[in-house]
């Protein structure tokens, strides 16, 4: 039960809106132990099992992805990237482009994870201390996304 003006009752609004407009968007998010998923720009471990997990998850997909991760990340082949930040798209635009997966960073994660169909978290054996935390994942319970969980190791030494 929600308040009409709650913001949880906000985002399920919006989810339903979007919805309807024909969005089927997951959300796709590797996590450390420690609830880290950032350190400058890049990711703070090593894990060629997620990498791979994330390649096949994603590729021949449309992946909607926020400035400061894209404009870090390789150019990875195969997949369609709908950038959301100055010079390129607005949320509203990039979620009007149907994409099949949300890939982050954090302020888009923050942003648009609520109106994710599903959730597949990455959970990273690696206790190394970042520059970014998890967004709230809890925030979005109750709001009928599926979540699947997977457990992938670190690259030997992480490198
Ligand atoms: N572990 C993982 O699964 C994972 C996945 C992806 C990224 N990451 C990490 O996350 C970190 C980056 O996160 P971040 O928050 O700094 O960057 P980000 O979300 O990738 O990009 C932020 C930028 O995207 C644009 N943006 C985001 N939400 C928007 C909205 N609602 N409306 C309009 N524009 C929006 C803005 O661009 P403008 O500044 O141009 O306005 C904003 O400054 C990196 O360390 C990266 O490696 C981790």
């Amino acid at each position: 039960m929600y308040f009409k003006s709650s913001p949880v009752r906000k985002r399920v609004v919006e989810k339903e809106l979007w919805q309807r407009k024909g969005l089927n968007m997951k959300a796709i998010i590797a996590i450390n132990k420690k609830n880290y998923i950032g350190l400058n720009d890049s990711l703070p471990w090593r894990s060629s099992e997620d990498l791979a997990h994330f390649k096949k998850m994603t590729m021949g997909t449309k992946v909607l992805v926020g400035r400061v991760t894209y404009e870090a990340m390789p150019k990875l082949k195969g997949r369609e990237f709908i950038v959301v930040g100055k010079g390129y798209n607005t949320l509203e635009e990039g979620l009007a482009q149907n994409p099949d997966w949300l890939i982050g960073g954090k302020k888009l994660y923050e942003s648009a994870i609520h109106l994710c169909s599903e959730l597949h978290i990455s959970v990273i054996d690696d206790e190394s201390i970042g520059d970014t935390l998890a967004p709230d994942l809890d925030n979005f319970a109750g709001l009928a996304a599926k979540v699947f969980k997977y457990s992938f190791k670190t690259n030997k030494n992480n490198v």
